[in-house]
């Protein structure tokens, strides 16, 4: 099946490839020129496990081909998605210029029935607005006749996990209003779903709403805890405690119920601030998600003020080691990461930082331009001297660093943990002083 997808980032790069890898002919489709030279190239924009290895075989084999050019993927695709950004407007709600401009190109330049599928993550009703545009531009193409159906198919993948969750989703969310369509969807999605209840079909509202419920509910579960760690730490109880206690709770289960320095990302912030914008747009204020957002955001202002705390509030002549700057590890997405808010503000009070990021770091330059920050390639380099150890992401080889080595590196043995990573009984035994959140 010829497949065609518009917008070649973190999703429309995983779906091509991963499409092109079940024997599809997939078209990537990207308004960045440079973009799709490299990829041509074989050079990969963006880091995610496992993606540069089939993104290049596929190509090599003529299965996934990069364009600028919509007409060349149009041209014999039956399935046609919009992948593009959803970033928040200025108001919160998601701006949907890109995907509309992407409607706008598929009505121009569409020459057959077509099924039109959105994978962004959009609000309610906007399936609807790209129905109307591509009709708009029909009807001034004279082409009126030409036929299209529009499905909403969100993405549920992982950055730092995206080909493992789009190889093998947990469901397939589609959204449509006729049965024809639906089946097409399904047996598109046939090599990945062979469990026939993973594929969900649904009317369009619903799958738009399903993905905001589910990025919300994930988003809500970190906040509970981070609102819960902080009666932890008044009343002397352990954070840890609690979450292995209730994360024991089959009712409950155990993901997404970490505290530490909160959420970031490219979509949780912008889909609370979305789903919060169109519950007001609908005459409702959600109590929930405001909330869910209030203490996400407190919940770096706390953990700098931990830090300046310790120093009194004077960090003039102090240079903190940074572990990890990403919003999460296996990911180089700088994108809302706490990590900017927290050396941001800890900057403000006069400090400096040598940080280490395995692949995070040329993009945390972009975002952290006048810190103070020099990065360094290891992560025991960044120690040598630095007054105290601030660890931003949990990313893996951190979890069992030689503490002895540590301790001879850094001035004073003192570590500002954001994610929880050791237990706060034997780093006070190894002689730190550990400063954790909620224990
Ligand atoms: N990143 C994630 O983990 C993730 C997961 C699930 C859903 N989503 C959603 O998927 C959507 C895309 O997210 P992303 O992270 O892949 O975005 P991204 O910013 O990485 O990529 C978007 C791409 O679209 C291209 N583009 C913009 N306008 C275009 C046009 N008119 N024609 C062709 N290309 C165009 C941009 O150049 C860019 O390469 C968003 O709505 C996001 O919320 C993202």
């Amino acid at each position: 099946m010829k497949i065609t997808v518009v917008g070649t980032g973190y999703v429309g790069l995983v779906t091509g490839a991963c499409f092109a890898d079940m024997g599809n002919d997939v078209w990537c489709v990207d308004i960045d020129k440079n973009k799709i030279e490299n990829l041509k190239k074989g050079i990969i924009p963006i880091y995610e496990p496992g993606l540069e290895e089939i993104v290049k075989r596929n190509h090599e084999e003529g299965r996934l081909n990069f364009t600028t050019a919509i007409e060349e993927g149009l041209d014999q695709s039956l399935f046609a998605f919009i992948a593009v950004g959803t970033p928040p407007g200025e108001d919160g709600s998601a701006d949907l210029q890109y995907v509309l401009k992407v409607a706008e190109e598929i009505g121009c330049n569409m020459k057959h029935y077509t099924i039109v599928i959105n994978k962004s993550t959009v609000p309610v009703g906007t399936a609807e607005k790209v129905r109307e545009k591509i009709n708009e531009v029909l009807a001034e193409r004279k082409d009126t006749e030409l036929e299209f159906d529009i499905v909403s198919n969100p993405e549920f993948l992982k950055e730092g996990d995206a080909v493992d969750d789009f190889m093998r989703p947990e469901r397939v969310i589609v959204g449509c209003d006729n049965v024809r369509t639906g089946e097409l969807m399904k047996e598109l999605y046939a090599a990945f779903t062979r469990s026939e209840e993973r594929f969900y079909t649904m009317d369009i509202p619903s799958a738009e709403l399903t993905k905001y419920a589910a990025n919300c509910m994930l988003a809500t579960r970190i906040s509970f805890m981070n609102e819960i760690s902080h009666i932890c730490e008044a009343t002397g109880a352990n954070i840890e405690m609690i979450r292995r206690g209730i994360g024991s709770d089959s009712r409950i289960g155990r993901s997404f119920l970490y505290a530490g320095i909160g959420y970031g990302g490219s979509c949780f912030p912008k889909d609370v601030k979305a789903l919060i914008r169109t519950s007001r747009q609908l005459g409702m204020e959600s109590k929930i998600l405001n909330a869910v957002e209030e203490i996400n955001q407190e919940q770096r202002v706390l953990f700098a003020k931990k830090v300046a705390d310790y120093y009194k509030g004077d960090l003039k002549g102090r240079k903190f080691a940074v572990w990890g700057l990403a919003f999460k590890p296996q990911t180089d997405d700088m994108r809302e990461a706490p990590s900017v808010d927290i050396i941001t503000a800890l900057h403000a009070l006069g400090a400096s930082f040598v940080a280490y990021d395995p692949i995070a770091a040329e993009n945390a330059k972009e975002l952290l331009p006048d810190t103070n920050i020099e990065y360094v390639h290891n992560n025991y380099e960044c120690l040598k001297d630095a007054d105290a150890l601030i660890i931003m992401t949990e990313w893996h080889h951190f979890r069992k660093p030689d503490f002895e080595r540590m301790k001879s590196l850094l001035k004073e043995p003192v570590i500002f943990d954001g994610r929880n990573q050791y237990n706060n009984i034997s780093m006070k035994e190894r002689g730190f002083t550990y400063i954790s959140v909620g224990r």
